[in-house]
């Protein structure tokens, strides 16, 4: 079972593949790590983050112990990382590197223990356009973007980090803009997504719409 769920940033991708990989033992894959690896590695090797043939060679040579290595630096998940995973996620020979490496991740899921997994949940942008065409279930998470904003300042104040509310918002304004315009993987629902809008939904009302299009999955 493969199932893929992309949407923009902070609109409950992660949590929803957290829930998914524990009720259906499958094992998750966060694709955006791999694009904050690479876009970390340039910040953290004084490169300039327009330098295409850098990031490239960087994504070329990623491997995933580097990537959980580079995961635990405080500047992964702050907005140095997302700005610096968003810039070089823009640039198509990245996106080519690291696209054999998701596919791969399909091939013979195991969790981190080395047991097998019953599949993945790949989470990301354009996981169910361009990674796993061929996934049995999409979704496209989305909500309001003023909501987005408001869950991520909370969990910036929740870690400590101090961020006014309007500097958030216009970030990911600025972050969505660049996911959706740019040439190569633009963030969009693929046409067989399951496009769902979350901006008032709890998680739980939300995992009640997506457990049954699992199971109906599972059953086919
Ligand atoms: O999901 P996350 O915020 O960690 O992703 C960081 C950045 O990586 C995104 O803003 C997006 O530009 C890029 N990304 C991507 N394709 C993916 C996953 C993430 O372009 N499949």
């Amino acid at each position: 079972m493969i199932i893929t769920i992309d949407g923009p940033a902070a609109a409950g991708k992660g949590t929803i593949s957290a829930l998914l990989s524990k009720k259906y033992h499958l094992v998750s894959f966060d694709t955006g790590m791999l694009y904050r690896a690479v876009g970390l590695q340039m910040v953290l090797t004084g490169m300039e983050i327009t330098n295409v043939e850098a990031a490239t060679a960087i994504a070329q040579k990623l491997t995933f112990a580097q990537m959980i290595e580079l995961s635990q630096h405080p500047d992964f998940r702050s907005d140095v990382g997302g700005q610096a995973a968003s810039i070089v996620s823009s640039y198509q020979p990245v996106r080519q590197a690291l696209l054999e490496m998701q596919r791969n991740f399909a091939k013979n899921p195991t969790f981190a223990d080395g047991t097998p997994a019953a599949g993945v949940v790949y989470d990301g942008r354009d996981t169910g356009t361009v990674v796993c065409p061929n996934a049995d279930l999409k979704i496209f998470l989305i909500a309001d973007v003023e909501v987005r904003a408001q869950r991520r300042h909370k969990e910036f104040l929740e870690k400590g980090i101090q961020k006014s509310y309007e500097k958030v918002l216009a970030d990911m304004k600025e972050r969505d803009e660049r996911d959706k315009n740019r040439s190569s993987a633009p963030m969009k629902p693929a046409d067989d997504a399951v496009i769902i809008d979350c901006s008032t939904l709890s998680v739980d009302d939300l995992m009640k719409i997506i457990m049954p299009l699992v199971e109906q999955k599972l059953s086919a």
